[in-house]
């Protein structure tokens, strides 16, 4: 038997929060996210938690697990001692037990226009990257969004405003894109008082990416970009 200790909420019924302590017969291989998906269905129907791809690939999964922000359908409950503790991301509003509300970061998320800037006109052309180009692009573009980075950095606690290590690694990817011409905008809206000046280089988000992403050096890059963009005048 596994023990797994799960975080429980409910707004309209409960007035904070508790654990739920829960025996789920393991099988070799089991992950976390297989152990809740046996407590929903054989113990408790109305245990709240997403889950989509099972492959680390939707990054809808991230919880906090044993001390660590991870994706539950990529930890294997073997790699976790005798017990299993479970609870929401940090910093983001819980909606019900492991569910949390991620409306605020996909509104900061579209501020960042996650989308290429090109008015150049198309006609019957593709815009054609280099291999030199594309490969500036590897470690950027694996981003899932899970929001395990933005959970364990301190500053998007204390500025909720923050873009956080994950958007503004989403601003880097474009910044860095060659197809991009909007490169003063994406300077610009690094060099903001809620982007990459909030950073205090803790390194926390690079240490729980499930994707091993670097936000820290992303942060590095803008930072570079806007001081020189302030003593230049120049957006490179
Ligand atoms: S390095 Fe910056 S963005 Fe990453 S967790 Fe630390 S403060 Fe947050
Ligand atoms: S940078 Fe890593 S931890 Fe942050 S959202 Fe992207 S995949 Fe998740
Ligand atoms: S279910 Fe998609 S990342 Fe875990």
């Amino acid at each position: 038997m596994a023990k797994i200790s799960v975080f429980r909420y409910d707004p309209e019924l409960d007035s904070a929060g508790y654990f739920d302590e829960f025996d789920v017969p393991y099988r070799s291989g089991m992950t976390v996210l297989e152990a809740l998906l046996h407590i929903l269905e054989h113990e408790d129907g109305s245990l709240g938690f997403r889950y989509a791809c099972r492959s680390a690939v939707c990054g809808s999964c991230a919880m906090h697990i044993n001390g660590r922000y991870r994706l539950a359908c990529a930890t294997q409950v073997s790699d976790l001692g005798d017990r299993v503790v479970v609870r929401p991301l940090y910093h983001l509003p819980v909606i019900r037990d492991l569910v949390v509300d991620m409306t605020g970061f996909f509104q900061k998320y579209e501020r960042i226009r996650p989308w290429l800037l090109n008015e150049t006109p198309l006609g019957d052309e593709e815009r054609r990257q280099s291999p030199e180009e594309r490969a500036r692009l590897d470690n950027l573009v694996e981003c899932i969004l899970c929001a395990c980075c933005h959970a364990s950095c301190p500053f998007t606690h204390t500025d909720p405003e923050y873009l956080g290590p994950a958007l503004l690694l989403k601003l880097d990817r474009f910044y860095a894109d060659s197809r991009d011409l909007a490169t003063a905008d994406r300077i610009a809206a690094a060099d903001d008082e809620h982007g990459v000046w909030r950073c205090h280089t803790a390194y926390n988000c690079v240490e729980v990416c499930p994707k091993d992403l670097n936000p820290t050096a992303s942060i590095a890059r803008l930072k570079g970009a806007a001081i020189k963009r302030r003593f230049t005048g120049r957006a490179e």
